[in-house]
């Protein structure tokens, strides 16, 4: 065998060994950075930890940033994308964001959950962390409920297209997002959605990026909802 082929032989041979630890349709966890958030300590909480009312607003909307990526990452694939599950494993959107709902979050996050020998949900606690844990807690508990800009989407579509074509007046433009954005309701009952309203006006910030970016995010919003 030359050398070359030898090599990529004993690639194929690690390939087909990672294939089988992660099988049955498992994905290797993504690590999730949570440096920006505060410290938790080693001992599992039951009660999220990063609310506004605990932690203040830019904590809580850092952890649902954090949280974001680390669901998409490593929740999507079984409980869909942005937390809309199509079927496949529970809508986690419904789970309370109260102690009772966190207890029985934490439960399955740290353990995942195996019947008759099969891992139906990988167990998360040790590979990504508590504060991984909480930052997609505050994530989920954030997803507005079914519907919840369909009222407002003729509006919103306005918006989107002022924005995407510049020169906007943004002040009056964000505060109407803002506005919109505190109507919409969770379906967990935490105070505050994060809807595509929500990221609209926080992109605004008086660039022309700022703009585009607001525009991009109610487009997304826009066509997730149909
Ligand atoms: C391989 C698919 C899979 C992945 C990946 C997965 N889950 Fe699950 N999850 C499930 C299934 C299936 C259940 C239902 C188990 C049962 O019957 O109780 C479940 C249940 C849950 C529950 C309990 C929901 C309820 O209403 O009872 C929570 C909370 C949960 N998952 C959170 C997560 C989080 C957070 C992640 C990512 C860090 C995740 N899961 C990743 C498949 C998955």
């Amino acid at each position: 065998m030359k050398p070359l082929l030898r090599h990529s032989a004993a690639l194929l041979g690690i390939a087909v060994i990672a294939t089988a630890a992660f099988g049955h349709g498992d994905v290797a966890p993504q690590p999730v950075n949570t440096d920006a958030l505060p410290e938790v300590g080693e001992e599992w909480l039951i009660e999220n930890p990063y609310r506004a009312d605990k932690v203040g607003d830019e904590t809580w909307a850092k952890a649902v940033e954090i949280g974001s990526s680390g669901f998409n990452q490593n929740c999507a694939r079984c409980h869909g994308l942005g937390a809309v599950s199509g079927g496949l494993a529970p809508d986690l959107r419904f789970l309370e964001a109260a102690e009772y709902g966190d207890e029985w979050y934490v439960e399955r996050f740290q353990h995942g959950y195996t019947q008759d020998g099969t891992t139906k949900m990988p167990a998360f606690g040790e590979v990504l962390g508590q504060k991984a844990g909480w930052a997609i807690r505050t994530y989920i508990e954030t997803r507005p409920e079914d519907g919840a800009l369909d009222s407002h989407a003729a509006r919103l579509t306005e918006i989107r297209d002022t924005l995407a074509k510049g020169g906007a007046d943004e002040a009056a433009l964000k505060a109407e997002l803002e506005a919109i954005a505190a109507e919409v309701k969770t379906a967990s009952g935490a105070p505050v959605a994060d809807s595509a309203a929500r990221q609209a006006a926080l992109h605004l910030n008086g660039t022309p990026e700022g703009e585009k970016h607001a525009a991009d995010a109610l487009t997304v919003g826009l066509s997730a909802a149909h």
